[in-house]
């Protein structure tokens, strides 16, 4: 029987993709891993990944290649977890703000005001409980292979905002957070969920009037020359998951995941290490830039935020699970 246009069609998009996916296409061409994400290659998560790309090539370029797509070039963090489970895109770190569709338990780390730095970010992610999250989508196709920071969120405005009420009638652009959303609703703004690559626009027109973000994300993407105030508030954490998908990970042969594995870890220690040593020259870049004001609270101001807040733990304590949010807050050195 001769094949239909349709069935050859479909042949030759199948031949197309196993060229271009993490399956390699004859036993001697490398596995081609892609690596997509949406922030600059200045950032610490840019640099995590033309890290890992480096190390690849040195250990085992002959059997793997990473290709990078840094600034949203190949998927927005909307549609790269379905572009992971069609084999479309082989790695990725989204926020882990933006899991809410795999799993409710990765909103515990936009909870405000929970953890007081990054020290204590790690302890959690690195306890039992931290790293029994990495494995908490597998059902759903995708395994966390590690956490990556940025850094603590400051608020960034066209107005000052010292006090929660300063913040009220404003619109905010927030990641895909129902918790970033309450965060919001809790000062009486309006919080608007918008993909990363829209935010310079946003408000440039003033279609929002702020958002909030690490240091390192205000300053690549130039937001602060558009926001007239930020607020060092460091009211949040922006960390990443490192994630793929099962079916890719499981598939690879056992040495070689062994390897990449130990690549990614050493790619997240580095990443990790330019999240802390350059978030205060991400700062003092802005400062210098003369572009905007910043605005530190007292602890009075800051204790207003934390009250106005505080209140959306209690309202994601079912979906989070307390003993989840207790520990995260136990590591927080004073508890
Ligand atoms: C990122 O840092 O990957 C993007 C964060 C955001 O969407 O604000």
């Amino acid at each position: 029987m001769k094949p239909t246009l349709a069935a050859l069609s479909l042949a030759a998009i199948t031949a197309a993709s196993t060229l271009v996916t993490g399956t390699a296409s004859a036993a001697d061409d490398p596995i081609v891993i892609k690596f997509s994400h949406v922030v600059a290659e200045n950032t610490p998560k840019g640099q995590m990944a033309l890290k890992l790309q480096e190390l690849v090539e040195e250990r085992m370029g002959d059997r793997v290649v990473v290709e990078v797509y840094p600034n949203s070039q190949l998927f927005g963090d909307d549609k790269v977890l379905e572009a992971m489970q069609l084999g479309d895109v082989q790695l990725a770190a989204p926020a882990l703000s933006k899991f809410g569709r795999y799993t409710k338990k990765l909103a515990l780390f936009d909870l405000p005001f929970l953890f007081e730095d990054l020290d204590a970010v790690d302890r959690f992610q690195q306890s039992e409980a931290g790293q029994e999250l990495l494995t908490s989508m597998e059902k759903k196709g995708l395994i966390g292979l590690g956490y990556l920071h940025s850094g603590l969120k400051q608020f960034s405005s066209n107005e000052p905002l010292r006090v929660p009420e300063d913040a009220a009638g404003m619109k905010f652009r927030i990641m895909s957070s129902e918790v970033l959303e309450a965060q919001f609703k809790a000062v009486d703004a309006t919080p608007l969920k918008k993909p990363f690559s829209e935010v310079f626009t946003l408000l440039q027109t003033k279609a929002i009037d702020g958002q909030e973000s690490p240091w390192s994300n205000t300053y690549t993407k130039k937001f602060f020359e558009v926001q007239p105030y930020i607020t060092e508030s460091n009211h949040g954490l922006l960390d990443y998951m490192v994630v793929t998908s099962a079916e890719f990970w499981n598939g690879l042969p056992d040495d070689l995941r062994a390897e990449l594995k130990a690549a990614i870890d050493e790619a997240v220690t580095y990443g990790n290490q330019v999240a802390r040593d350059k978030d205060l020259d991400y700062r003092q870049k802005i400062v210098d830039s003369g572009r905007t004001e910043i605005i530190t609270l007292t602890p009075e101001e800051r204790a207003q935020w934390l009250q106005a807040m505080k209140p959306v733990w209690e309202e994601f304590e079912d979906e989070i699970g307390a003993e989840l949010i207790d520990a995260a807050y136990a590591s927080n050195r004073g508890n």
